[in-house]
């Protein structure tokens, strides 16, 4: 079995890049420039690797072999998942559940709270959501006949906290937000809604897909309840996430489906569950996914997340002035605290048009409106152009980009 660890030190763009062995493909007879991280990333070499050596050495199922190969890759995947205890800075490596993914995650705990719900009660999201935290809410919304409220955003993309104040006095029983929005890029006072929600006694879940790219989240020092994230948008594969939840939450909540492994004993008149984190992890998981989880965040953290945070934010700022020198061209988000995502129209052109251009010259965006449709209603726009950045993104693709645009536009206009 290969070592589960990585050798990367520095962060070195060049030697970066060389990680990834996507970013040396074309698209269309073009260099490929990969600007659609906020809906993927890539994958780096020692992660494919790692799921390789695992269907090529260690493929077995876990927790129920004495043979070698079962106990390897238990032994493998119970790693990674200390991996992501200790990356997130939970108490307990069994307050991470495996999911497969941000969506899996939050619907989990939304499943889970049926019975702890009742009818007129609040549960408080945000307008700044990604549908993903907002349909399962309305679904237990339908289920129990709670009440789902949102806290407004200003034009800027930022949440008005005076607003959730004043929602905080329906007396929530659970607030969900996002940490970072995946259509604007706003950084939203997390740890500040943690504390606010928990005077009034609500639980809360964050979403932290769009996040933890960019930042290494604390979850003792947030205090958050359950923190959400997939794999795939951290350099790991897709198929794959993780959900946090405080000890004492998830040993409260009844269980999300039943199968085998989730189970202490079964008889035809009565189950009892296993403990945590199996409770929730019911069926054969994802190992090869779970094993490369870890080792996609032994790669992120060799590089730094100081690092990646501070060439993003240069990338972000490069390419904002850059673009704001097209004429008719408009950013929707412009929170004063973002991420490396720019959202953009550039006079009515539609945003597919431009995707579609940029994609003949190998740029690779989103168009849409990025399972967001709330945020599109608010400014009245069907969907906007993405471009996200990662940290083995480069000035000079942004400098390609701009001129990439340039003739889309002219074309178009
Ligand atoms: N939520 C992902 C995105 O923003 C898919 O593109």
């Amino acid at each position: 079995m290969q070592t589960q660890t990585s050798t990367y030190s520095n962060f070195n763009i060049k030697s970066i890049r060389n990680d990834f062995p996507i970013l040396s493909r074309e698209v269309n007879g073009k260099p490929l420039i990969y600007f659609d991280n906020a809906a993927t990333s890539q994958t780096p070499q020692v992660v494919i690797d790692a799921i390789v050596d695992y269907y090529q050495h260690y493929n077995a199922n876990i927790h129920r072999g004495v043979h070698t190969l079962s106990q390897e890759a238990t032994e493998a995947y119970e790693a990674s998942r200390r991996k992501i205890q200790h990356h997130f800075n939970a108490k307990h490596p069994h307050e991470i559940i495996f999911t497969s993914g941000t969506t899996h995650g939050i619907n989990m705990i939304a499943s889970s709270f049926t019975s702890l719900i009742n009818k007129g009660e609040v549960i408080l999201v945000s307008a700044v959501e990604h549908h993903s935290n907002i349909v399962p809410w309305q679904m237990l919304c339908e289920r129990t006949g709670a009440i789902l409220e949102v806290i407004p955003m200003n034009t800027d993309g930022e949440l008005i906290l005076s607003e959730f104040e004043e929602l905080l006095k329906k007396q929530p029983k659970l607030v969900a937000v996002t940490h970072i929005s995946n259509a604007l890029g706003s950084i939203i006072p997390i740890k500040y809604i943690i504390a606010k929600s928990h005077e009034v006694g609500a639980a809360v879940l964050i979403d932290g897909a769009q996040a933890c790219p960019h930042l290494k989240p604390d979850v003792q020092d947030l205090d958050a309840d359950f923190y959400v994230c997939g794999a795939h948008k951290i350099c790991g594969p897709t198929g794959i996430g993780m959900l946090y939840g405080k000890e004492e939450w998830l040993n409260k909540l009844p269980p999300y489906q039943g199968g085998g492994e989730m189970i202490a004993e079964v008889t035809f008149e009565k189950t009892t569950y296993a403990g945590l984190p199996h409770k929730f992890e019911a069926g054969t998981p994802n190992i090869s996914g779970g094993i490369a989880f870890g080792m996609a965040l032994d790669y992120m953290n060799s590089i730094g997340f100081e690092n990646i945070a501070k060439y993003e934010q240069e990338l972000l700022v490069y390419a904002t002035k850059k673009l704001l020198s097209i004429d008719g061209l408009k950013i929707y988000g412009t929170a004063k605290n973002k991420t490396s995502v720019i959202s953009f129209n550039v006079g009515d052109i539609h945003p597919y048009d431009i995707g579609t251009i940029l994609d003949k010259l190998g740029i690779a965006v989103r168009t849409g409106h990025h399972c967001t449709q709330p945020i599109m209603d608010f400014y009245n726009i069907p969907g906007t152009v993405r471009a996200s950045f990662s940290f083995y993104n480069t000035k000079e693709e942004i400098d390609v980009f701009v001129e990439a645009l340039k003739r889309a536009v002219a074309m178009l206009s």
